[in-house]
């Protein structure tokens, strides 16, 4: 190290470090932002590593917008607090046309009379404020609205979200920044992040989050930063609250300004109209469309774009006078709690779920709906019998915000966690510092059903041709009783069963003998180990070689892993010395299922596709479609033939099909071959 100090002079050192800023930050913006990366992971990787061991080497040349820093650190942020430079106001709202042509009314009596408006249409994200403070292009601090004049300090928190540059502009060809500029937006996950990320929790038995609004913020106000980093969140850019320089004067060009610096901002949405009318109808024309938007909204803002004007027009309260947002209906409604049922999930977990009178909530009606855990409800206190509120957002399932205690009658009963299985009896367990209790019975029946529907999903043993009722209808007729029986399954005992033809039966058969050399990690993740999804699994397949040396290792041996909790070691070791388990392991090994990891089976084979469905259509340059498809199995993947909002990414090469259009439509990825090579990492 020293002599690399000294063969290498400080200022070339300081030179390469700005140069490697400057390349992770562009390279972060065209791939997180734009969605159009010009290198692969691995080079970025590469660079990254380059400047971590700089920085390493010389720590004074760490600066607070090195990509390095989005990383969550060490440091714990106990949220200071900060005072904004100009108030972080609201807006008001309208909920009918009458009431946005009432609120032109009103800033008409204090314009004069011949003034011509023209209106900016933006979406109102559903998601937490942020106000950003770029000094001399650098972003210096990140902080919430908090009551509009003091606000959380969460810098570090806002340097690990990959949509906010931590240097503007993030093309070297873009505007200069004024000496300082505070940038004001939303921070939010989109609910596909939202959905995934409560797949990951559920898969490592874990409860789901309740919605993705308090998520994100729960997320942006993390103490440790490492915990916001590892989540899926993005920002908005929406206004301009304060600059020492020039910048554009109206709303619209705002907007784009933003966007030339770096930022993301909702272009599919946003509009520029000349008339209140036209402005209006658009945001009527988009109430049916609001499902359809990455994110949630409540509403879309219709700001005057004239900002000189609009400044001049003042504040009532917190709200200026020059924006209003145009509010969709509430999906909302207030029902009965009539009882409150404990589902049962594969790893044994209890979820509560609301049995509610039938109500009618934009369009839909609603019976049931989540109560997430047990935790919460008595946080919330809702007791059977009682009026709740309940919220429908999206095509997730509906849940209940909370009970209405006025309306209580004295009668209403307090919900209890149940004391044994609903399903087969067994007592009820928790552990200390887990919010979820679960059947402590591996053989429950609902446990064994829901762990081997999940034993053969995607992503799982991805066994094709059957289902959740094909496993049902299995475990009825006694043709299996656990995950292992399925690789004894004999063709003469499945055409038995109703529905399974020559051809079923073979196919599934087939995907069963495929199954059998699914690679290590795919098998632990399978298994259905409280606190063992993906990511666990993976990190065990990688220290353990064999299935038989991880049920051979002590908690001691696993919590020296990182990424291996205490917690989850003690469920590994529990989970390998309970015999039911112990008789699947060797069924499987009987029935010839790999339990070794063998690395070497298919040359280059590895797990980086796994669970990702594709897409082929068109000529593609080098690979020919079954080289393709060999291609994406060989990393785990899986090809279909149909496009639909399941599919990962659509493969386009020459001359593509209406499954082009068809991605584009629904908003599936496309890549080309050179796309499909650097995802699998065989680039060249
Ligand atoms: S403008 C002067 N624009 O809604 C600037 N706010 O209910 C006033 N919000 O606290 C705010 N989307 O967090 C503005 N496109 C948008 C917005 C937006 C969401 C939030 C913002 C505000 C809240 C008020």
């Amino acid at each position: 190290m020293t002599e690399d100090k000294a063969n290498v002079s400080q200022s070339e050192v300081a030179a390469r470090a700005a140069e490697l800023r400057r390349l992770l930050n562009e390279h972060s913006y065209r791939y997180f932002a734009l969605s159009e990366p010009i290198i692969t992971d691995g080079e970025y990787d590469a660079l990254m590593n380059e400047l971590k061991n700089l920085e390493a080497a010389y720590p004074e040349l760490i600066t607070p917008d090195s990509p390095t820093q989005r990383v969550g650190n060490d440091l714990a942020s106990d949220l200071p607090k900060v005072r904004h430079v100009v108030p972080i106001l609201s807006l008001g709202n309208a909920y009918s046309a009458a009431e946005v042509w009432a609120w032109r009314e009103r800033i008409g009596r204090l314009l004069p009379d011949d003034i011509e408006l023209d209106y900016v249409v933006e979406p109102k994200f559903d998601g937490l404020t942020v106000v950003l403070t770029y000094t001399d292009g650098v972003l210096t601090l990140g902080a919430t609205r908090g009551n509009g004049e003091i606000g959380d300090d969460v810098t570090p928190n806002v340097r690990t979200v990959r949509t906010i540059p931590l240097r503007i502009p993030v093309n070297p060809n873009g505007p200069t920044p004024p000496h300082r500029l505070v940038v004001r937006g939303e921070v939010l996950m989109h609910k596909r992040d939202f959905e995934r990320l409560n797949q990951q929790m559920t898969d490592e038995g874990l409860p789901a989050y309740v919605n993705a609004r308090n998520t994100a913020s729960g997320t942006l106000k993390q103490k440790d930063a490492r915990i916001t980093a590892s989540r899926p969140l993005t920002m908005y850019a929406y206004a301009i609250a304060y600059a020492e320089g020039d910048v554009p004067d109206t709303q619209w060009e705002r907007l784009q300004y933003l966007r030339a610096l770096g930022f993301r901002t909702a272009n599919d949405v946003i509009g520029h109209f000349e008339t209140l009318e036209d402005a209006v109808s658009y945001v009527e024309a988009y109430e049916s469309k609001r499902h359809d938007l990455p994110y949630e909204v409540d509403g879309l803002v219709i700001k005057v774009n004239d900002l000189d004007v609009a400044a001049d027009l003042g504040v009532v309260g917190k709200d200026p006078r020059g924006a209003v947002a145009y509010k969709f209906p509430a999906e909302e409604a207030t029902t009965r709690l009539l009882g409150v049922t404990a589902n049962v999930g594969r790893t044994g977990v209890l979820t509560p779920g609301a049995v509610l009178e039938p109500v009618f909530v934009s369009g839909v009606t609603v019976k049931q709906a989540s109560l997430h855990n047990y935790d919460l409800i008595a946080e919330k206190d809702i007791r059977i019998g009682d009026t709740v509120l309940v919220k429908r957002s999206g095509e997730v399932i509906p849940y209940v915000v909370g009970p209405v205690v006025a309306a209580r009658t004295g009668d209403e009963q307090v919900v209890m966690p149940p004391p044994a299985c609903p399903v087969c009896s067994a007592p009820v367990a928790r552990d200390e510092d887990e919010v979820a209790y679960y059947c402590t019975n591996a053989a429950c029946p609902e446990r064994v059903a829901r762990n081997i529907e999940y034993f053969v999903s995607r992503g799982a043993m991805d066994i094709d041709g059957i289902g959740e009722r094909g496993v049902r209808l299995l475990l009825d007729k006694g043709l299996i009783h656990d995950e292992a029986d399925l690789f004894a399954l004999r063709a003469e005992d499945l055409l038995e069963l109703e529905g399974f033809g020559e051809k079923k039966v073979q196919n599934l058969l087939a995907s069963i003998e495929t199954a059998k050399a699914r690679p290590l990690a795919r098998l632990i993740g399978a298994l259905g180990i409280r606190g063992v999804g993906s990511t666990v699994a993976g990190v065990l397949a990688e220290h353990f070689t064999s299935l038989d040396d991880l049920a051979a290792a002590s908690s001691e041996q696993l919590q020296a892993i990182e990424g291996v909790g205490p917690h989850t070691a003690d469920t590994v070791v529990e989970w390998f010395a309970n015999p039911r388990n112990r008789s699947v392991i060797e069924k499987f090994r009987a029935a010839g299922v790999q339990l070794a990891e063998e690395r070497q089976a298919v040359e280059g084979a590895s797990d980086r596709l796994a669970g990702l469905t594709f897409v082929l259509t068109g000529t593609l340059p080098n690979l020919r479609r079954d080289d393709a498809q060999a291609l994406i199995e060989k990393h785990g993947g899986k090809v279909t033939s149909s496009v639909s909002k399941k599919t990962s990414y659509v493969v386009a090469g020459d001359e593509p099909g209406s499954k082009l259009t068809k991605a584009q439509q629904i908003g599936v990825p496309i890549l080309d071959e050179q796309g499909l090579l650097d995802l699998a990492g065989e680039a060249q």
